[in-house]
């Protein structure tokens, strides 16, 4: 669909300002993440993917923290916030935009934040057929769908003839209006001066002492104005986020979402698609095999030929291509060059950078450490705040006392360096190049390069002749 034809003269309004008391929640329901984004933010992205002249939104319980979830995602001229002090209904909390809107010849698209899946497409049929009703246009289109169970939410009543008549909240309908399937979805286009007019005239006479929203096509339409109704054919996408439970369910509908683009977009294969957890801006290389329970998260980057394999979660980090991770991993804020190996269970996080060819094997964890192409810490270490040059081993057991009790110390490790089992590298502390420690030596002071140390405290033993360096590497 092309967006370019809809985006004139259109403004988005979305509704954000209530608490979601179905959510039993001390955090405001749109906040709650739905595949690793705030509801708000898809929202946003939807709104934004329209190119809208301005997308409004309407904040009021933890206004200032939805403001700065919708900052990270808009930018600040493309978005007005509007404050709702008391939120009294939907009908009250569009009112918020009467000062920006009413005076306004354009068509205002209403959204609401609990409706994280709708898509832009969706939004631009709906837009579509609100301007084309009957050759000039609908004062109001209510997007509708058809439910198996309607409980909650708004129905849609038509009269005999089927055009629409009113809608009746849940709390307000007949025994015989709760029969009725089709719901209103709360999202809408109007044509903004009609809109501001007919919500003056709303009020709260009814179950819950609320503005509805809901009233403004049914006067509307006793005024004699056009009100149609677009009745979209999937009840997921546009369902609205209440409780816990749909908050589940709409995790597992966008994730089931992402993992397929992967698939059939990106060529990644998924040995069981139903375990995995892959967030959006999430980005993954052709040819590379994810196997079950996998979570990649946040920003993360993934190359072409990868095997990431069982139990593995990586957040905001970069691998680069044909890398291995090994089961039960844990990557954070990271970045693994190409033909990296890790794992098992290896812990990398803090801004550590592997080079090349690194081989990280399992039970290592490394913090803010970057290690040089070909080097290897295949067993068993701590390596924190730590510089390790190209081709160097790091024997098992090895740890980097990097923390004095008051402050953290680097550690600098150079090329071709072989450090023995259980090496104490009391921080700060530089080990030369081609140096060699022995199996548990307590390293305090630096190592000059091409020497063994060995002991406790280490203590330099001998000036290594090259044979001899190569003889121990072997
Ligand atoms: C609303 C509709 C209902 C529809 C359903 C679809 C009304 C009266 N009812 O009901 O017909 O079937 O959505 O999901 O509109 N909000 C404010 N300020 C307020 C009240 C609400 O900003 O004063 C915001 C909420 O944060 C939320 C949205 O409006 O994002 C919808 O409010 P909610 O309380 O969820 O309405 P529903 O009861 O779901
Ligand atoms: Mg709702």
């Amino acid at each position: 669909m092309e967006f370019a034809q809809i985006q004139t003269n259109l403004n988005v309004l979305i509704l954000a300002a209530g608490l979601g008391t179905r959510m039993r929640s001390n955090v405001a329901k749109v906040l709650h993440p739905v595949c690793g984004l705030p509801m708000i933010t898809h929202v946003c992205r939807t709104a934004s993917a329209l190119m809208p002249e301005k997308i409004y939104i309407v904040i009021g319980y933890q206004g200032e923290r939805v403001k700065q979830f919708v900052l990270e995602e808009l930018d600040e001229s493309q978005v007005e916030f509007l404050w709702q002090r008391e939120q009294l209904g939907t009908a009250h909390a569009v009112s918020m935009a009467k000062e920006a809107l009413a005076e306004k010849d354009c068509t205002v698209l209403i959204l609401s934040g609990d409706v994280p899946l709708v898509r832009p497409t969706t939004m631009a049929a709906l837009i579509q057929k609100h301007r084309s009703h009957r050759g000039k246009g609908a004062s109001c289109t209510i997007l509708s769908v058809k439910l198996e169970d309607p409980t909650g939410y708004g129905r849609i009543i038509r009269d005999e003839t089927g055009l629409f008549e009113r809608i009746v909240e849940h709390k307000d309908a007949s025994d015989e209006e709760k029969k009725v399937k089709e719901i209103n979805t709360g999202i809408y286009c109007f044509e903004s001066r009609k809109l501001f007019e007919a919500l003056s005239k709303v009020d709260n006479s009814n179950a819950q002492r609320e503005f509805y929203l809901t009233d403004v096509p049914r006067i509307l339409r006793e005024e004699g104005e056009a009100v149609a109704v677009y009745q979209h054919n999937d009840p997921r996408e546009v369902s609205g986020i209440n409780n816990r439970m749909e908050l589940a369910e709409a995790e597992q509908i966008l994730r089931k979402r992402i993992v397929k683009k992967m698939m059939l977009d990106y060529g990644v294969t998924f040995i069981d698609p139903n375990t995995a957890y892959i967030n959006e801006y999430v980005n993954i290389g052709q040819d590379t095999t994810i196997y079950p329970n996998v979570s990649i998260e946040g920003v993360t980057e993934i190359g072409e030929g990868c095997v990431i394999r069982s139990g593995t979660r990586i957040s905001n980090s970069r691998i680069g291509r044909n890398v291995e991770i090994l089961d039960n991993c844990l990557i954070v804020d990271s970045e693994i060059a190409d033909d990296c190996i890790i794992g098992p269970m290896a812990h990398i996080r803090g801004k550590t950078k592997l080079e090349r060819k690194v081989k990280i094997g399992n039970f290592v964890e490394l913090k803010k450490t970057t290690i040089g192409e070909g080097s290897k810490a295949s067993h068993l270490s701590y390596l924190g705040d730590a510089t390790i040059g190209t081709n160097t081993n790091i024997g098992a057991g090895t740890i980097t006392c990097n923390y004095d009790g008051r402050q953290k110390h680097p550690t600098i490790i150079g090329n071709d360096v072989k450090i023995g089992s259980d090496t104490m590298l009391v921080a700060p502390v530089k080990v030369g190049d081609g140096a060699v420690t022995g199996a548990g030596s307590v390293v305090i002071e630096d190592v000059p390069s091409d020497s063994l140390v060995v002991g406790v405290p280490a203590k330099v033993k001998k000036k290594l002749k090259k044979e001899e360096l190569i003889e121990v590497k072997e």
